[in-house]
């Protein structure tokens, strides 16, 4: 099976043009995943499309509603979903395996907060978000692109981080972290150039807190430890 965000073919109208954050891997894709892949996603999965999304429809509940970009393997994503039910979390990942291994953390936890889509996160929120809707917006430990002719590709520059605030609702949050240092500080001061986010600390954020939740510790978290980085997180509030 290919690592193509199974929905991609429904995509209506002009594709819009925008840089890659990321790159399509033929990542290895377990037999476990696979099977939570073809078994849930139909259930737990949000087909990409042009039209904005209905929460309470695709969740089945009013309820604070919570965007994660590029959640990896899901890890972070099951343990803050089944530390606050009364959340909801719509995660979105390009990478087959990810959504595969999410699948079958939700099905072994029966974790019920959580709707996944299979698709690039640009396209999702330009489309699928409506304005003002979002309590928070996590993105942890995006793709770096170290090398300087592709720093073009980090997901946290303009025009999205004003995309995604634009979708954030008043008093809602953005709550960003890496363990690269010069990205940090392109968070920060992208974050702090955007008139309608507003930094909940001076600089850093303290610890991995937030306002509603804990990140916990992930693969990529403790990599960069091992690699000597220090991790950063940031919080934005939404003015
Ligand atoms: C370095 S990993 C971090 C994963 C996870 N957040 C964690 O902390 O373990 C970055 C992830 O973002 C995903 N990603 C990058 N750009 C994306 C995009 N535009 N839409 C959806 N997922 C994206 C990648 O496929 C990858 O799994």
């Amino acid at each position: 099976m290919s690592d193509k965000p199974a929905q991609a073919a429904s995509v209506a109208g002009p594709p819009h043009r925008h840089i890659r954050s990321y790159a399509l891997r033929r990542g290895h894709v377990t037999q476990g995943q696979r099977r939570a892949y073809e078994r849930w996603l139909p259930t737990v999965g949000i087909p990409y499309s042009a039209a904005t999304l209905r929460f309470d429809a695709v969740f089945g509940r009013d309820a604070p509603t919570v965007l994660e970009v590029g959640f990896g393997m899901g890890e972070t994503t099951a343990a803050i979903a089944a530390a606050r039910p009364d959340v909801n979390f719509l995660g979105i990942e390009v990478f087959m395996a990810g959504v595969g291994a999410l699948l079958k953390r939700i099905e072994e936890q029966q974790l019920a907060n959580i709707r996944i889509i299979h698709h690039d996160a640009v396209e999702v929120v330009r489309a699928m978000i409506a304005p003002d809707s979002l309590a928070g917006v996590h993105v942890f430990f995006p793709d770096p692109w170290q090398k300087k002719r592709h720093q073009k590709r980090r997901l946290i520059a303009q025009p999205f981080v004003g995309m995604l605030a634009s979708r954030i609702v008043p008093g809602g949050y953005l709550h960003c972290a890496t363990d690269w240092e010069d990205y940090a500080l392109q968070m920060l001061e992208v974050l702090a150039a955007e008139p309608r986010l507003r930094n909940l600390h001076s600089g850093w954020a303290p610890g991995s807190s937030n306002p509603v939740a804990t990140r916990p510790t992930t693969k990529f978290h403790a990599r960069g430890q091992g690699l000597g980085h220090s991790v950063r997180d940031l919080v934005f509030v939404r003015i």
